[in-house]
């Protein structure tokens, strides 16, 4: 059911993601948000610079994808979507679980500040935000993303992060400023 993905499920990604990120809309602040949300030519990119998707499928058709994508000394879980009609079935934990077995390295996820959703579905899984001032940094290190998005993102880490780097946990969740 899970498999990793090829250059033959390029557009099937970009539909999923681009289907998927709809529940963004609204949601994210306005300037964040643009039609689609993913270009074909930014997908591409993220690929070329090393995110492996991996793909949740049923019968013949993919309706989940998840990339993963090793940066320096830890491994980031890039682009989590699962098709708006097949959510909340246990596609995206099973990706999830899949691709932190992939690696030895510690996992962090970033995700908007207001997708609470998103944090929810990574706390379930174990991952915990790091603090304000931790996740800026991290983004800064591990990630390429704008300033803007770096503002409205926030980071979690999956538990093998915090033997590796202990000082990042947040107390409160309502100690990011960011956090609507
Ligand atoms: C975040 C996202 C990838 C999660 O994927 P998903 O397949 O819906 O996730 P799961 O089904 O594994 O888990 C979601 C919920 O379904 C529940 N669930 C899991 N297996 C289930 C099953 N077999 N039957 C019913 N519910 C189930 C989970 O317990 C969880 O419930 P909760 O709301 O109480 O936490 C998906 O919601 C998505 O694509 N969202 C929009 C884009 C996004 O926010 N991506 C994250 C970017 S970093």
């Amino acid at each position: 059911m899970i498999r990793a993905c090829d250059d033959a499920d390029f557009e099937v990604i970009y539909r999923i993601i681009n289907d998927a990120a709809e529940a963004y809309k609204g949601v994210i602040p306005a300037d964040c948000w643009k039609e689609p949300y993913m270009a074909r030519e930014e997908l591409r990119h993220e690929i070329e610079e090393g995110a492996e998707f991996w793909g949740y499928g049923q019968g013949k058709e993919l309706v989940g994808i998840m990339g993963i994508q090793h940066v320096q000394d830890v491994a980031l879980i890039r682009h989590a979507y699962v098709r708006t009609s097949s959510r909340n079935r246990g596609i995206g934990g099973a990706l999830l679980l899949a691709l932190t077995q992939k690696t030895t390295c510690p996992i962090l996820v970033g995700t908007w500040a207001a997708a609470n959703w998103a944090i929810k579905f990574y706390e379930k899984h174990g991952f915990r935000l790091v603090s304000q001032s931790e996740k800026d940094r991290l983004l800064r290190k591990y990630w390429s993303i704008p300033q803007r998005q770096i503002e409205t993102s926030v980071v979690l880490a999956a538990p093998n992060w915090f033997p590796y780097h202990a000082t990042g946990l947040s107390r409160r969740h309502d100690d990011l400023a960011v956090r609507k």
